[in-house]
Order: C-alpha cells, then sequence, then structure tokens
C-alpha cells in the first residue's frame, strides 16, 4: 500500500501535539529514497545544493534549472515525504508574478510540494501571492545564505534588540500571509524559543537551538561527506568523507595488484563457446596486423 503523504497540515498537526519535526536536506535520488523509508516527514532540496554538491562558493550561482534537476530526482525518490524546493537567489524577488510562474514550475514540472522562499517583509506580497495561488510556502529567516554579499559573512542573526524586533515582526508578518512553516537560521537559541511559541505555525531550526519546533540539518554535515570542518550548529553522525576515500584507496590498490576483479566478478564463455575458437579468433587477427608475434590468447593472464 503507497504510505500517506505527510501535507502541511500534518506539520501543523505535530506543532500542536508537541511532537517535534525532523526535516533534512535532500538533492539526489538514492539519499532521498533513504531518507523518505527512514521516515523523515519533511525533505528540503535546499539551495545548498550550489556549495554542498555544485562546488560553489555560495548559493548566490544556483538557478532554476538546476533547482528543478535536482527536485526532479528528490520528488521521484519520495513516497511519503513532503518535499519543499528552494527558490534561487532571484527567482522571487524581482515580481510576485514572476515568483508565481517559478515556483509553478518547481511544483507542476519539479513535483515539489512546497517551496521555500528566504527573507521578510519585502517578500510578504509574494508570499500572499503564492498562499493564494494554492503553493504552500515555508518561510526562512535570520541568516538568510542568499543575502550573503549585504550580510558580508554568515553569523548569529538578531544580535540586537532591534534586530530580534525584526525577526519577530517578519515571522508573524509570514504567518499571516500564510506561511505554513518558517525555518529559523543563525539564531540565539533564546530568540527562536520566544519566536516558536508566539507563532501558530512550527519553525524549523538550524543553528537556532532546541526550543524550535523542528530541527533541520544539511545531509552533507550530517554524512560529514565534505572534507574539513563543519559549522559549529551541525552535527555529524558518521564519517563518510573518510569512508568514501578509504573504498576509492582500497578499489584502486585492488585494481592495480590484479585482486580485482576475481573469478566470481568476471564471467567464463558461454557453452555456445570454446577457449578453442577464441584463441582461433584471436590468431586471425593478429595475422591481419601484419604481426607474426604471438597472437594474445584468452588465457593468457
Ligand atoms: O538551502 C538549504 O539547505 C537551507 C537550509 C540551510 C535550511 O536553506
Amino acid at each position: 500500500m503507497t504510505p500517506q503523504r505527510v501535507t502541511v497540515a500534518d506539520l501543523r498537526a505535530m506543532k500542536r501535539r508537541g511532537e517535534r519535526i525532523v526535516m533534512l536536506t535532500a538533492y539526489d535520488y538514492p539519499t532521498a529514497r533513504l531518507i523518505d523509508e527512514a521516515g523523515i516527514p519533511a525533505i528540503l532540496v535546499g539551495d545548498s545544493l550550489g556549495n554542498t554538491i555544485l562546488g560553489y562558493e555560495t548559493t548566490i550561482p544556483v538557478t532554476l534549472e538546476q533547482m528543478l534537476h535536482h527536485t526532479k530526482a528528490v520528488t521521484r525518490a519520495t513516497r511519503r515525504a513532503l518535499v519543499i524546493a528552494d527558490m534561487p537567489f532571484l527567482t522571487f524577488q524581482i515580481s510576485p508574478e514572476e515568483a508565481l510562474r517559478n515556483a509553478g514550475r518547481l511544483i507542476q514540472e519539479g513535483g515539489a510540494h512546497a517551496v521555500k522562499l528566504e527573507g521578510g517583509g519585502p517578500i510578504v506580497e509574494t508570499v500572499s501571492r503564492l498562499v493564494r495561488a494554492g503553493i504552500p510556502v515555508m518561510g526562512h529567516l535570520g541568516l538568510t545564505p542568499q543575502a550573503v554579499h549585504t550580510l558580508g559573512r554568515f553569523r548569529l542573526q538578531a544580535r540586537t534588540a532591534d534586530a530580534v524586533r525584526q525577526l519577530f515582526a517578519d515571522a508573524i508578518a509570514l504567518e499571516r500571509a500564510g506561511a505554513f512553516a518558517i525555518v529559523l537560521e543563525l539564531v540565539p537559541a533564546p530568540v527562536a524559543r520566544a519566536v516558536s511559541q508566539l507563532l501558530e505555525i512550527p519553525t524549523i531550526g538550524i543553528g537556532a537551538g532546541p526550543g524550535c519546533d523542528g530541527q533541520v540539518q544539511v545531509l552533507t554535515d550530517l554524512l560529514h561527506l565534505l572534507p574539513g570542518p563543519l559549522p559549529r550548529h551541525a552535527r555529524a553522525y558518521t564519517d563518510l568523507a573518510t569512508i568514501v576515500s578509504d573504498a576509492i584507496r582500497r578499489y584502486a590498490e585492488d585494481v592495480r595488484s590484479g585482486t580485482f576483479p576475481s573469478e566470481s566478478e568476471s564471467f567464463g564463455l558461454p557453452r555456445e563457446l570454446d577457449l578453442d575458437t577464441v584463441a582461433a579468433i584471436a590468431a586471425e587477427f593478429a595475422a591481419q596486423r601484419g604481426g607474426d608475434e604471438h597472437a594474445p590468447l584468452p588465457d593468457d593472464r
């Protein structure tokens, strides 16, 4: 039986029940399938795609076409999780109409069930436009990585009373505009807790402490797939960088030493062919090459 797809209403009900919401990013078919099969209710196809998978320094170069490509792979892999696709830089800021067209593509072509937009005040009207068109929207406040060039660097947000006030105002405005949840990134834990307590919609934290209604991690951090230090707020549950490097090194050793492939990893001759026939064909071709040297025999190795 096909499991029932998680809906945005389910996430809100989880908040009401005090059940913490688990969200993870995914960008491809195999990991999305594993996440879905693990029963994770929400998957974010984040534009962190840019720095985690595509090798860019920031999320700024990520295009709508790239998001579509990866969103399609993720949605093909999932049967139960709600899939939220990030709207990349400049696909939703120009006008509500353009945002609607682009969000529509992520839903219609990409198969996503919702979209996520970074920012507060200036995009509230756009959020409302998408919601009225039937597109569920997740907000994203605190550190908004698409604003990297304005922020200068990635660091804790909501550091002053004014900034905390702005965060509260933006969160309430997004809720009123119809957002079904809000990601809070790099916000002091007590501030994130207070915002979460005030809102009816769930908050999903990343670097925002345990008082949020749910947590999201970037999958490559959780798996420690990229070598190097992790951000302070991330927790690695394995060390795939080491595991994968070790597997690649051992494979190379086996090829070089001739122990890969083994007999059981190779195929012998089928019944309708024998070694003498293969040797005769090899000799025929060796003669055609003009060489009188010994034709390689199939069992030479
Ligand atoms: O793009 C992303 O992965 C995100 C998460 C950090 C929330 O926006």
